[in-house]
């Protein structure tokens, strides 16, 4: 019979968290219901204009998800088969897989295994004259090293789109991650910093050309009502995702972030006064503002301490344990093991330590405690 652990501290604590906006939310919620306006309108009109502002972006355009932000952010560039897309071989498979959906090759590079994001170095070797974009991801919330990206990016004349989804109000030398390139595409999948109850997506970008033709793409393709010039789809920010969304971010969103980061820095604290020099703990970059949408450690013999603290009821989980290159429905890009050295040993030794405004001293000194604990058996 297995035996079930009771969680002491969970990956997630949605119920805390529903508990400080819930009055509102449900007003809001309300609001949608009664009006009849469930697809765009005013909710999201509103919330476009204030991510847009929170951010510090011109113009935003909400979407179903994160996925279909990038894919969508691509199509508007114009971007399709016989286009090249470089991204990084470590992130989720959404970024690759969006990169796919518009015809492109996808093209990977190694990251850099101080930050885990893509490798600036590796990126220029792996240009070519059918490349036309580039697709950062700022992953865990750090962002990539824009200093060198930006200018590569103009160097070689390619576009960029950049993969926000865990990254909102992430900065890079006091400029948000999002607002470096064509387009930022963001997620609100309910577990990202700023999450909707359910899937929704945003693309900003400071070209009004380029939003008009993403609200193109999202609505069918449809410049006029029933006008469908494009062959678009039918990828809009819902209207209740959006009234939901206007209420985190007015009522929990700054609060929320800069828990999120007192907490990860009392993790580095709390493992360097343990004195675990075995834990690499997340890197902190002088020039960036890290959101830590996750706490992510890598250590060796990684599954063994994943599952002392799973026994300890400490719930871990790995982001990601495949690189991409080493995905199933990617194998057609014809990359190998091995092609990717930093990947595979990102994906072999970090995990990630649960992190949320709602944890406790208590939950993190009783983490921390359970990491001491493995290493001095
Ligand atoms: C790095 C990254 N890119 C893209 C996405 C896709 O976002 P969504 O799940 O909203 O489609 C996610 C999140 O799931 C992500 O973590």
């Amino acid at each position: 019979m297995s035996q079930t652990i009771a969680k002491k501290v969970p990956a997630q604590r949605f119920g805390e968290q529903y508990k400080g906006f819930r009055t509102e939310l449900l007003e809001a919620v309300d609001k949608v219901c009664a009006s009849g306006q469930f697809i765009l309108g005013e909710e999201v009109r509103l919330f476009e204009e204030e991510y847009a502002k929170w951010l510090g972006a011109a113009y935003a355009a909400g979407v179903g998800n994160g996925t279909d932000a990038i894919v969508l952010a691509l199509l508007a560039l114009g971007i399709g088969p016989g286009d090249e897309v470089i991204a990084p071989s470590h992130t989720y498979f959404a970024t690759g897989n969006a990169i796919v959906k518009t015809g492109a090759k996808l093209v990977l590079a190694d990251i850099d295994l101080e930050t885990y994001n893509i490798d600036p170095a590796r990126i220029e070797k792996r240009i070519t004259k059918k490349t036309k974009a580039i697709v950062p991801v700022h992953l865990y919330g750090q962002p990539c090293r824009m200093d060198q990206i930006v200018p590569l990016a103009k160097k070689h004349n390619l576009f960029l789109v950049e993969d926000c989804a865990q990254a909102h109000g992430t900065k890079f030398e006091g400029r948000s991650v999002g607002t470096f390139g064509e387009f930022g595409c963001f997620s609100f999948f309910p577990t990202k910093n700023l999450g909707a109850y359910g899937d929704a997506g945003i693309v900003v970008t400071s070209d009004e050309k380029l939003l008009q033709e993403v609200r193109i793409l999202r609505n069918q393709g449809m410049t006029k009502r029933y006008h469908h010039d494009k062959l678009g789809f039918n990828s809009r920010l819902d209207t209740l995702q959006a009234a939901i969304l206007r209420v985190k971010l007015r009522k929990y969103m700054a609060g929320a972030l800069e828990t999120r980061r007192k907490r990860a820095l009392a993790y580095t604290e709390m493992i360097a006064r343990a004195g675990l020099g075995q834990v690499k703990v997340p890197f902190e970059d002088p020039r960036g503002h890290h959101t830590y949408h996750q706490y992510v450690i890598r250590v060796e013999k990684r599954d063994e301490l994943l599952k002392h603290l799973g026994d300890a009821g400490v719930e871990c989980y790995i982001y990601y344990p495949f690189p991409l290159h080493l995905t199933r429905a990617l194998e057609f890009s014809g990359y190998r093991q091995g092609d990717f050295p930093n990947s595979e040993k990102a994906a072999a030794e970090t995990f990630a330590l649960p992190i949320y405004p709602e944890l406790t001293d208590a939950d993190q000194e009783y983490v921390v405690e359970k990491i001491s604990e493995f290493y001095a058996r």
